[in-house]
């Protein structure tokens, strides 16, 4: 018999833990009801590592993530560590995991539920029906390029730097997950960057266009600069279909794109390294939100996400589309029945904490497999 699948579950800090809870039920209830076993192991990250083992993530919790078959992450970060050292900040896990694994394609999915049309803070014909997929290179660009740092010039006056760059090579298998995905859906591809003002983006432009002419031809492509695209998201969100981007545009942009879905607590993500020779790749799933301290420790946290980011994991590492389509379908019939947490309440709803809004899930995931 084949080996269960392993997953390494990564909570981390503030509201990370809180949602985690809820999507750990989804598993345990997958397992018992679905017959699918997974090995599930629960590590340190973040701020919850610095506090036990003094140092951001360890490098056995790096080799214990290279060793699953997928990562679900949380969040990480807050207040309490800001003061530690630049190289002992919390988010240096997350960038370690997306380094050493290769995890260089972030791809995240903007989808309006219709439950959620009138959460959102744009007019309901703008956002109605949205499926959006923004792809974002996430090991490269201003996040890792040399050189970086902090000097201090002759006259006193300090100065900081850091450098956005990016190879040809770095480009076209980022643009590739871009043209693959466009290909699956409505065939168009925005690539955005800004080649008017950085040589980076302008090689960006010049790369993603010639592996167009070679490879993609039958894909529609057109190019944006990015502060259009953050004006024109937000203008007609509707006018894309994939959206492929460089780490800190796609940083900004996947933000911006939650605010259309009703809240940064719905997106999920996935973030993918390149298939080995025999078809296995690294993968790390999380939600795009942040360990959001405001609301740390009130119960109160949105789980959508994370629990999106699991059915992504599913989907995408474990080819478990049903399975994943369940999960999907349990959060939307939930929304639709009126609960909802703080972040995406409306006339007419009911306001519920994360763990109501988690056992409604299991409820609802009961009766559809019923
Ligand atoms: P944030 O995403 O944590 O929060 C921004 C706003 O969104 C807050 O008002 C918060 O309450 C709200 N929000 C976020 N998630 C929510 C949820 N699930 N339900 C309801 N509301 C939610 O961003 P921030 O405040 O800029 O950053 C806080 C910390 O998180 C920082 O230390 C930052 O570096 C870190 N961060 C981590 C990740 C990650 O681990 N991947 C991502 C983003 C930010
Ligand atoms: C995200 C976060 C991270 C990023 C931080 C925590 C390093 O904002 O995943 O969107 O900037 O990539
Ligand atoms: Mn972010």
């Amino acid at each position: 018999m084949a080996a269960n699948k392993q997953i390494l579950v990564l909570p981390g800090d503030g509201v990370g833990p809180e949602v985690m809870r809820e999507v750990r039920r989804i598993i345990d209830w997958m397992a018992r009801r679905r017959r699918v076993a997974f090995d599930v192991t629960e590590d340190l990250v973040g701020g919850a590592s610095i506090d036990q083992r003094g140092v951001p993530i360890t490098p056995e919790v790096v080799q214990r993530a290279k060793a699953a078959d997928a990562v679900l992450f949380g969040s990480v970060g807050g207040p309490r560590w800001d003061k530690l050292g630049f190289d002992m900040r919390p988010e240096i896990s997350i960038l370690t995991l997306r380094r050493e694994l290769g995890l260089f394609a972030n791809l995240r999915p903007a989808i309006v539920l219709e439950p959620l049309v009138d959460a959102s803070t744009l007019k309901p014909d703008v956002v109605r029906g949205l499926d959006l997929m923004i792809v974002r290179e996430s090991t490269g660009g201003i996040y890792f390029g040399e050189p970086r740092g902090v000097e201090t010039l002759p006259d006193g006056q300090r100065r900081a730097f850091n450098t956005e760059s990016y190879s040809t090579h770095e480009i076209e298998r980022v643009a590739r997950v871009g043209f693959d995905l466009a290909r699956k859906r409505q065939n168009r591809l925005c690539s955005v960057e800004k080649a008017n003002v950085m040589e980076s983006g302008l090689l960006w432009r010049q790369v993603v266009t010639a592996l167009h002419e070679r490879e993609y031809s039958d894909v529609q492509l057109t190019h944006m600069y990015a502060d259009n695209c953050a004006m024109q998201l937000v203008r007609n969100p509707k006018q894309f279909d994939v959206i492929v981007t460089t780490n800190l545009f796609g940083d900004l942009l996947s933000d911006l794109a939650s605010m259309l879905t009703g809240s940064l607590g719905m997106l999920p993500s996935a973030t993918l390294g390149a298939p080995d020779a025999g078809g296995r790749r690294h993968a790390l799933y999380e939600p795009i939100h942040g360990s959001a301290p405001d609301i740390a420790g009130k119960g109160i946290a949105n789980p959508i996400g994370q629990m999106l980011s699991l059915a992504m994991l599913l989907r995408y590492s474990f080819d478990m589309e049903e399975d994943a389509a369940l999960i999907e379908r349990a959060c939307t019939n939930v929304l639709a029945s009126g609960l909802r947490t703080a972040d995406v309440m409306g006339p007419g709803t009911a306001k519920v904490g994360t763990s109501v809004m988690g056992e409604s899930v299991m409820r609802e995931l009961e009766k559809l497999s019923a």
